[in-house]
């Protein structure tokens, strides 16, 4: 798996969804930063493909924009951005009419004239879930997704953005209408967590050190803690997180991908089906809620307003929409509540927040907790792993003298990515006193790390799948949320619930506090 390699093969990239917040935000940028680096092939295109009645130039215009609001803090070369621009095209289109599909042809013929080739093509899908069917029947109805070597499937490939449908029901809908047109090696699911530099090195980590591995189970990891927090509201992105709300948007991807990271078994091979084999049994060993068991084990939130002066929002106060746990000044200043978002039903019982309690049937892990969550709207940018260890039963000192703690290991993915281990060392003093001291590893130290993107975008292109979520992890990652909604649907929140530049809801304190436990990113 070696990313430092320039691609050799040209190819088209047909963006879904072009001028979408995924786009603009981490896609261009992406294929700008493999282009700087020198990753890209000699001829490549990149074509956008939207509703909007953009020409080639708006578009250009439109990212050329959007990388110099998005993409701050990485290298920036304008005149490597004009010669990238020149091969980004536009082509207008209805995902759910045919003619914007028979004009993108005539495009892409045109590539393979210019070049004498056959072009290899990626259809990426970037748009809401619900335009994935239209998009799939005509990419099969037009023989786009052939390629220009006619019936021939090496020359094309799909990628998919997360949420792979929003239920089991509708994943199995959708793998079954890509089965029609694609071979599974030709599709490529994303769940951009997988590219995060401190995902993949969880199991570096844990496999390269032999220090780690023994103590790997039950015996001495006393709980798993798992935070993705957000500063930033849904924007303007009301029309997708609608009725997807937090569990479907980050819980079923995210949020499940970073437990199965730490919970995952050796692969038998260290090969993309090894890897993805391990991932998917992992997946299917977490405990499915009976309906009964969904309310102790699962807490969802909806951020209300934060119309409430910055006097009032001490930690302890009470607001209409909640109970302010934390405060940040830049954030108490009319910031909107989810349900005045634009494109949100202004009585949405959609969730911008979730907690859950999770557990796994294996030898391994049996009993060992796992609490997770991720908001938006949270007091802080924050991603992070802790392993709980088990506390020391420290024999050899007074204990009256004693106050050796938890180990813990956590791996940081945001905003630095990084790995600390907190040990007990003893004072420097007369009497026996532990203080905790940290050992950190902090890659942005080293250099700028590159967006997740930009490793599966290249992945993909060279045809290896390993960091892409195979069709069984995502079902049994779906089975497992079935029960939560189900019982959801059946019982509407007290929403809003939790104030913006909190940590949520007082109930997700809860659900780990009443196992004796609590949250440590704070
Ligand atoms: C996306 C979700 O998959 O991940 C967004 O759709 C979320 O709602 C984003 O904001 C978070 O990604 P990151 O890499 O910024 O943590």
């Amino acid at each position: 798996m070696n990313t430092q390699i320039q691609l050799q093969s040209p190819f088209v990239l047909v963006i879904f969804g072009a001028t979408g917040d995924l786009a603009q935000r981490k896609l261009v940028p992406a294929l700008f930063h493999l282009f700087m680096k020198r990753l890209l092939p000699e001829h490549f295109f990149i074509v956008g493909f939207s509703r909007r009645e953009y020409s080639t130039q708006d578009l250009r215009d439109f990212y050329s924009e959007a990388i110099k609001k998005y993409d701050t803090g990485h290298p920036f070369d304008p005149a490597l951005w004009d010669q990238f621009c020149g091969k980004i095209y536009y082509q207008p289109g209805n995902f759910a009419q045919n003619h914007g599909y028979i004009k993108l042809i005539e495009m892409l013929k045109q590539f393979d004239t210019h070049l004498n080739a056959c072009v290899p093509r990626f259809f990426y899908l970037a748009t809401p879930p619900d335009q994935y069917a239209d998009i799939l029947k005509f990419l099969h109805e037009t023989k786009l997704s052939e390629g220009c070597g006619q019936g021939s499937d090496k020359w094309t490939k799909v990628m998919i953005e997360k949420p792979f449908g929003r239920s089991l029901a509708d994943a199995q809908a959708l793998d079954k209408k890509l089965a029609q047109t694609f071979k599974e090696a030709q599709i490529y699911r994303i769940d951009h967590y997988l590219g995060k530099e401190t995902v993949q090195n969880i199991l570096a980590f844990r496999y390269g050190n032999t220090i780690f591995e023994p103590v790997w189970n039950s015996q001495f990891i006393d709980h798993v803690q798992i935070t993705i927090a957000e500063t930033l509201g849904v924007e303007t992105r009301g029309n997708f997180y609608e009725g997807v709300g937090a569990l479907r948007d980050m819980a079923q991807s995210h949020l499940l991908e970073l437990m199965t990271a730490i919970a995952t078994e050796s692969p038998a091979h260290y090969d993309a089906e090894g890897i993805r084999a391990a991932r998917a049994k992992t997946i299917a060993q977490i405990n499915c809620f009976q309906p009964e068991e969904v309310e102790d084990n699962v807490v969802r939130g909806q951020y209300g307003s934060s119309v409430i002066l910055a006097s009032e929002a001490r930690p302890g106060s009470e607001t209409d929409s909640g109970v302010v746990t934390s405060f940040l000044p830049r954030m108490t200043n009319n910031i909107k509540a989810y349900r005045e978002e634009p494109n949100v039903d202004p009585n949405s019982n959609t969730e911008t927040f979730v907690a859950l309690k999770l557990t796994l049937d294996n030898t391994r892990w049996r009993g060992i907790p796992f609490y997770l969550r991720t908001g938006k709207r949270l007091l802080k940018k924050a991603a992070e792993i802790s392993v709980v260890f088990k506390a020391p039963t420290l024999k050899m000192f007074d204990s009256r003298q004693v106050a050796a703690v938890a180990n813990v290991l956590t791996f940081h993915l945001e905003p630095n990515e990084g790995i600390t281990v907190t040990l007990n060392a003893k004072k420097i003093g007369l009497t026996t006193v532990f203080e905790q001291v940290p050992m950190s590893f902090d890659y942005n130290k080293k250099e700028v790390l590159a967006n997740p993107y930009e490793r599966l975008l290249l992945d993909a292109m060279k045809g290896e799948q390993t960091l892409f979520t195979r069709t069984d992890e995502v079902l049994a990652s779906w089975q497992l949320m079935a029960t939560i909604t189900s019982v959801w649907a059946k019982t509407p929140p007290q929403f809003p619930n939790y104030v913006v530049g909190s940590w949520g809801p007082k109930e997700a304190d809860e659900l780990i506090e009443k196992d004796g436990r609590s949250w440590l990113l704070k």
